[in-house]
């Protein structure tokens, strides 16, 4: 079985985040949401995976290489644009063959153990899997109508109630669903729908089965999704300090410090994770926060965000929640007399208080 992750798309829920970087190269617990993908991928026994990239390739096939340090094969499959997650699989069919393959987004975070979907899929002799999860707001997701514990019909996003079962992001299938992508018709959004090309194998009576997930799943297609799959994954760490913190430091719970890091006078409450060669002073963080390589934070309360690299963060009176800061962000305050922030920023923002 072949691999094929999705990490093309334009991630408009994350601008300005994803202005400059890819939404699947942004860090949950200090690690890129991709690399949970390949990793699950990997475990499952899958070693040839292609990997669909669009405008953000470079970035994606710099960070990911080819996959040795996984122990599988990566292939680069270049979408010219985002046209829909069944083109994605139109664009892939030369590097996919006839070979049966699950198809992983990119962007979503799965715990489950993606063997037993495997197993599933050879046990029950299915054309295709799907796998659903209940969710409170099924009008966002693809979603599945089952009956007589048969999916009878998929739809994307409906605007009235059908169902509340979801279409988690990965998917199993044999050679068959090629036919029916090259059967199905742009959408209304004018995109080439995975469902759409399920629902034609359903009609076309081919063998359609769903599996349900045990453990927890995340679309991270929002900053609030990259919260909450944030904190969901600082539940699982376990703490391990390798750098240093001073005497005046104060620790509870679960707290990683990264090499040549330094804490000063600061009141962590875990789950905190900090990366490497950060130095924090007179600082409160966490719980759930998250702070990039080389950041620089000084009299600052922050907690569940998260700050990814090289961010200078001083003086900040209000506290911090709720935030998503990217790479290279600057705040610095002088004044006083402030409350709370809940910060979306991208890339090189620079937010100055004079
Ligand atoms: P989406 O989140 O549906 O799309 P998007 O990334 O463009 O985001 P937004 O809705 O915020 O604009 O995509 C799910 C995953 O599939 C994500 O990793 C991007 C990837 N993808 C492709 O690789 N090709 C495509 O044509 C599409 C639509 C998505």
């Amino acid at each position: 079985m072949k691999g094929l992750i999705l990490s093309g798309g334009i991630a408009s829920r994350l601008w300005p985040i994803t202005y400059n970087r890819a939404k699947q190269l942004l860090p949950l617990a200090n690690k890129p949401i991709l690399f949970y993908g390949i990793e699950s991928l990997a475990k499952a026994g899958i070693k040839d995976i292609g990997i669909i990239v669009g405008q953000t390739r470079d970035e994606i096939m710099k960070a990911v290489g080819d996959g040795s340090r996984w122990g599988v094969k990566i292939s680069y499959i270049h979408q010219q644009s985002p046209d829909g997650l069944a083109h994605a699989v139109k664009v892939a069919r030369p590097f996919l063959g006839d070979a049966d393959f699950l198809m992983f987004l990119g962007d979503n975070m799965i715990r489950d153990d993606l063997k037993d979907f495997i197993d599933q899929f050879y046990r029950d002799r299915l054309n295709a899997l799907i796998v659903l999860d209940k969710v409170k707001n099924p009008q966002q997701f693809g979603v599945a109508v089952i009956q007589d514990d048969r999916i009878v019909k998929l739809l994307e996003k409906p605007k009235e109630f059908v169902s509340d079962m979801a279409i988690v992001g990965l998917y199993i299938f044999d050679k068959n669903v090629h036919s029916s992508i090259d059967r199905i018709k742009p959408s209304k959004r004018n995109e080439l729908e995975i469902t759409d090309a399920i629902q034609d194998m359903i009609e076309m009576g081919f063998e359609v089965g769903y599996g349900r997930l045990k453990k927890w799943w995340k679309d991270t297609g929002t900053p609030l999704d990259m919260l909450e799959a944030n904190r969901r994954l600082l539940d699982e760490i376990e703490g391990s300090i390798e750098g240093t913190t001073d005497e005046n430091t104060d620790m509870k719970g679960k707290v990683v410090i990264g090499k040549e890091s330094r804490t000063v006078n600061c009141k962590i409450r875990g789950p905190v994770v900090i990366g490497e060669n950060c130095f924090i002073k007179d600082a409160e963080l966490g719980p759930y926060t998250v702070v990039g390589r080389g950041s620089r934070i000084e009299n600052c309360k922050i907690e569940d965000s998260i700050i990814m690299e090289n961010c200078k963060l001083i003086n900040i009176e209000k506290r911090i929640c709720n935030s998503l800061i990217g790479e290279d962000v600057e705040i610095s305050c002088q004044g006083s007399g402030s409350d709370r922030y809940s910060l979306v920023l991208g890339s090189k923002n620079r937010i100055k208080s004079m």
